[in-house]
């Protein structure tokens, strides 16, 4: 059956798609009045079951400069997720409200499994420790105003690149342009998982992985900075044995390019000193303006879509591995265990895209 468009992965997007939305994204930026009825009539709902206050504001933001509604819940405890209803049944309930959804939830999947239950786009503000596309949207909408191109940059992530799920969804979109290389700045306890590590290499993307931003600086184009995700943590311990691991300074920055530009998906926590603010390579504040502009740009393009009659190709899915990552959607909630078969020959979870143990 034909599905309509959604942004679950970054990668649900191609780079020409990707390269489209940045364009639509300057134009609004250059002719915002343009936009200003361009989705009169329609409404947004936002999901948010994990706290957010960027990512949600910015999309109540678009969606009203597009001139559309928006409604919503900001705290699950608040809606009908408290009295125990699973997000099949909540986004059922939601589509005769609304003619697009931005989820957010702590279980990693769950806007997936939303999107195999309705027939409006939906879209992922973030699933647990998986991944975040609409962060990436705007970090490469920062990208290409501050940088001119996706081409040939050498990004360094720092800090906890194991559950920093902006990282996860960069990395992705970032591997596919031409000349990129990754270094990946992270104490051993936090480094990238290794399903991501699989992908890089398969892309042909170099990348190395250190243990100092010092190290890392005189090469670097893009410094990507990230918070240690202090909710994802099983033990206090070792939150506060690794919090601290790097923290941007005027000294550190002195071995860094002139035109280096510091990007953060914010909020910073300890990670950036406030006295790198104002150097002028510090993007973040930029980036978050940026990310009202292209969620304008995907809210756009997803309804046009669905109005066009432009859908999914059909997946190809098998059923019935049972995945055994705990924060896993499929864990907690009753759907159908789904893999994809991945690159490199292992079979992995649609939902958390965690490696399920049969091979081949
Ligand atoms: C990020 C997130 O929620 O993953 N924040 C955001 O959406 N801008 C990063 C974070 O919380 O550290």
């Amino acid at each position: 059956m034909a599905k309509v468009r959604n942004l679950l992965e970054i990668t649900d997007f191609s780079t020409e798609e990707i390269g489209d939305l940045v364009d639509l994204a300057l134009n609004i930026i250059s002719d915002p009045k343009l936009y200003s009825e361009a989705c009169k009539g329609k409404k947004l709902a936002t999901l948010f079951y994990e706290p957010s206050t960027r990512t949600r504001l910015s999309f109540t933001s678009a969606m009203m400069e597009l001139g559309g509604n928006v409604l919503g819940f900001s705290d699950a405890a608040a809606s009908s997720v408290s009295k125990g209803e699973v997000v099949a049944d909540t986004v059922r309930v939601v589509e005769c409200f609304a003619d697009i959804i931005a989820m957010r939830h702590s279980k990693e999947g769950a806007p997936w499994v939303a999107s195999q239950y309705i027939s409006i786009p939906i879209i992922n503000a973030g699933d647990g420790g998986h991944s975040h596309p609409t962060q990436t949207l705007t970090d490469m909408l920062t990208i290409y105003r501050e940088k001119g191109s996706f081409d040939n940059l050498t990004i360094g992530f720092c800090g906890d690149l194991l559950y920093g799920r902006t990282v996860h969804s960069l990395a992705k979109a970032m591997g596919r342009y031409k000349g990129i290389k990754f270094v990946f700045i992270s104490p051993k306890e936090l480094r990238i998982p290794a399903y991501l590590r699989t992908d890089i290499q398969k892309k042909g993307c170099e990348f190395i992985e250190v243990e100092s931003i010092e190290e890392a600086m005189p090469m670097l184009d893009v410094l990507y900075m990230t918070r240690v995700q202090k909710e994802r943590f099983d033990s206090e311990e070792v939150y506060n044995r690794l919090k601290d691991s790097f923290i941007l300074d005027m000294p550190k920055m002195q071995s860094a390019k002139e035109d280096m530009i510091i990007l953060h998906p914010l909020p910073r926590v300890n990670e950036i000193a406030y006295e790198v603010d104002s150097d002028p390579r510090a993007c973040y504040f930029r980036q978050v303006l940026n990310g009202k502009y292209i969620r304008m740009a995907l809210i756009y393009t997803l309804l046009r879509w669905k109005e066009e009659g432009k859908f999914c190709d059909e997946e190809s899915q098998t059923r019935e591995i049972p995945c055994q990552n705990p924060r896993c959607i499929s864990y907690t909630e009753r759907v159908q265990p789904l893999y994809r078969q991945a690159d490199d020959g292992t079979k992995r979870c649609v939902y958390c895209d965690a490696v399920l143990a049969e091979k081949g």
